[in-house]
């Protein structure tokens, strides 16, 4: 197991993405978008399936090309099994599964937060990897959790989303100024040249370490109304202003329940991970916490934030070269030998 050539598949969204790993280390990562949601201001699942479909095997053609592998170098294929889009998960499920059963190698299944979470163990020069424990903020289009992670495979959700994803909060907030989809980064790219205090949004208040951001939303919606009611070329004029300030709210909410979560575990260790992270406020947010309040903070690469295959590959390896799978306390563990 000293060579172990992983092959791992990622579509549970809007991204095919193959990836080719050398043990814990990324030969190949390749990710295909799919512009076709843009003009409909969000991923429309028929659409994304059909694109799954186009995309499949030259995205994975590619990856095994970039990194310079043979199919039959391989030692398994690791795939994403969900959470996500049913019709997408199924290209990337049964592409996985039919090419695991012709190359009859191991066919290792892959739950797509905890791959956003394990992507800190991919070996990367000037990356540390964190030491369990450790807490993770998965934070992304689809999910806000803060999850403790005391081993690879023993994870404990502490607090989540009750609502809207924290991704869809920067999204839907886009959409309302007009901006296309997905808004997040143009909102982090304005951000940077307004002013965070020029606007105020109230924050929600949410039991323990769960989140709400439905009407943060709201909060938005009719703050664009009223100041577009007085003046039509409110946004044009202010976007940056806005910007920042609907970037320092979601980010303060995000902080402060992830220094909740510290108090409480007593664990100064922290991760995040999904789409969201490659975000300017709070990746700034966390770095000035290690100052400020002795933390240890662990940012991903910022090709490993959203959606990408390297993440499913590094899964797929710990699991592979774990010692004994029933072990590792996961239950959607499942290692098909053909
Ligand atoms: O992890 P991801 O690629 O897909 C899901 O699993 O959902 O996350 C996509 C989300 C989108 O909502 C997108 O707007 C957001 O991540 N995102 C950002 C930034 N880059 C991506 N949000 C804020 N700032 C960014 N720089
Ligand atoms: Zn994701």
């Amino acid at each position: 197991k000293n060579n172990t050539y992983i092959l791992a598949i990622e579509s549970s969204c809007d991204d095919t993405a193959a990836a080719v790993l050398l043990n814990d280390k990324t030969l190949s990562n390749v990710v295909a978008g799919q512009a076709v949601h843009k003009q409909y201001g969000g991923v429309v699942p028929e659409l994304a399936s059909r694109a799954h479909q186009q995309n499949i095997v030259p995205v994975v053609h590619e990856a095994l090309r970039l990194a310079n592998v043979k199919k039959e170098d391989l030692a398994a294929i690791a795939f994403t099994s969900g959470p996500g889009l049913m019709g997408s998960l199924l290209v990337g499920t049964s592409f996985a599964k039919s090419l695991a059963m012709g190359l009859n190698i191991p066919l290792i299944d892959v739950n797509h937060m905890q791959a956003h979470i394990l992507a800190h163990f991919i070996e990367e020069e000037n990356y540390s990897k964190p030491t369990f424990p450790f807490l993770a903020m998965t934070i992304s289009g689809g999910h806000t959790q803060i999850v403790k992670v005391s081993n690879y495979f023993e994870m404990e959700v502490l607090g989540q989303t009750i609502d809207d994803a924290v991704g869809e909060a920067f999204d839907k907030s886009a959409k309302i100024l007009g901006l296309p989809y997905p808004g997040g980064p143009l909102i982090d790219k304005y951000a940077k040249l307004g002013n965070p205090k020029a606007y105020k949004f109230t924050k929600p208040k949410v039991d323990g370490l769960n989140f709400s951001f439905s009407g943060f939303k709201t909060a938005v919606l009719y703050f664009y109304q009223r100041e577009i009611a007085k003046d039509p070329q409110f946004v044009t004029n202010n976007l940056n202003d806005i910007c920042a300030s609907i970037q320092y709210t979601i980010v303060e909410i995000l902080m402060d329940k992830i220094k909740k979560a510290v108090k409480e575990t007593g664990i100064k260790q922290v991760a995040i991970g999904g789409g969201v992270s490659a975000n300017s406020g709070i990746r700034d947010a966390l770095k000035t916490a290690e100052g400020k309040y002795g933390w240890k903070t662990y940012i991903p690469k910022f090709e490993y934030t959203t959606d990408n295959a390297a993440m499913i590959g590094i899964v797929g390896y710990l699991k592979y070269s774990a010692e004994n799978l029933e072990n590792t306390g996961f239950k959607e563990t499942r290692v098909m030998a053909q």
